[in-house]
């Protein structure tokens, strides 16, 4: 018998909620049983948390958020964060941890890993963009709901003769965006993996009314950049833990410029967290429960420095290390396929 940490860190995301019952579910079958932490690595570093039992992970399949919280609490940024880890860990006699997050809440474990804790990891982002797995969960179903909303606004654009500025998630890579995109069947994509000309959108939506449509749907993903410099957007400037600049608001810009040099009223739309909320779709309900039930499996075999990861159909784990080394950026024949129907 052992007993593991499991947290969940970074961003919420549907599904998480469907990880950590497969990890209770089938280690307990293993003979294991489970600490919670709560609000991620912050929770470890004060010890917060509580047992995660079969019980008090009945009925969450379906639900939207983690149970145990989340935070963007970088441990090594901390004083003596590896010691208060370690030292957490031993208060709650625990053998490993099992972090479910994206880049930095695993780039948290390979440290760990690296500074000799067991550490297995379960990959997670609505952005998709972690290498070593195919998909994370959670994508799809943000992909859904962007999608929905582009559905909704293509109506509300057709009735008024307007432009419409989408605004998804995506900081590095432009999966949502090309995703819902296509699903939606936007005018234009703008991905942060290919900064664009504000003057080739114009002509795109000039184009699309010098043919005799009277309305666009722009696609834009918040860590889209134009070619010659940065415009500004809504919160620039303040950063988390990690570094990361708080995104949002490009749409703001976009909405002005295209309105400002075309003269087609525009609009624009940011779904922000709308895409992170509600309950997970099917396919991340089980993808998330394949990736629990891998690395607890993972865990009981001391396979340690590992992440759970989708190759193909099938479910294998990776060395942290590799999943880390970069982001995974959008696939280059995806975004060509999408500009076949640009405007
Ligand atoms: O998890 C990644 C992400 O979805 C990014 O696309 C986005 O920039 C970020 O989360 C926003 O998260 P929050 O506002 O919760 O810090």
């Amino acid at each position: 018998m052992a007993r593991f940490g499991v947290l969940t860190g970074g961003g919420d995301c549907p599904g998480l909620n469907a990880v950590i019952r497969a990890i209770v579910r089938r280690g307990n079958q293993l003979g294991h049983e489970f600490f919670g932490y709560r609000y991620g690595w912050a929770g470890v570093l004060s010890g917060d948390g509580a047992e995660l039992t079969a019980e008090a992970t009945r009925g969450i399949l379906h639900r939207g958020g983690t149970i145990l919280g989340t935070s963007r609490t970088n441990p090594y940024k901390e004083d003596g964060g590896l010691e208060r880890v370690k030292a957490s860990m031993e208060q709650h006699n625990l053998d490993g941890l099992i972090p479910i997050g994206g880049e930095d809440t695993l780039g948290v474990a390979r440290k760990l890993a690296d500074d000799g804790v067991d550490v297995v990891g379960v990959p997670k982002t609505i952005d998709n963009d972690l290498a070593g797995t195919d998909f994370t969960f959670g994508f799809q179903t943000a992909v859904q709901i962007a999608t929905d909303a582009i559905d909704r606004l293509h109506t509300t654009a057709e009735s008024h003769n307007r432009v419409i500025v989408v605004e998804v998630m995506g900081r590095h890579a432009g999966w949502i965006a090309c995703y819902s995109g296509i699903a939606g069947g936007a005018d234009v994509i703008l991905v942060p993996e290919r900064p664009f000309d504000i003057e080739e959108v114009c002509a795109r939506v000039r184009n699309r009314h010098e043919h005799g449509r009277t309305f666009s749907i722009v696609v834009v993903a918040e860590g889209a950049v134009p070619k010659d410099g940065e415009i500004q957007t809504e919160f620039g400037g303040s950063k988390d833990a990690f570094g990361h600049e708080r995104l949002g608001g490009i749409a703001v810009a976009l909405e002005r410029e295209i309105e400002q040099r075309t003269g087609f009223e525009s609009r624009m739309t940011i779904l922000g967290h709308v895409q992170r909320g509600g309950s997970p779709l099917a396919y991340d309900r089980v993808l998330g429960t394949r990736f629990g039930v891998a690395a607890v499996e993972a865990a009981d075999a001391g396979n340690f420095g590992k992440m759970a990861a989708l190759r193909g159909t099938e479910i294998e784990l990776v060395p942290l290390d590799e999943a880390l080394a970069e982001p995974k950026l959008l696939d280059p024949r995806l975004f060509e396929t999408a500009t076949v129907f640009f405007g």
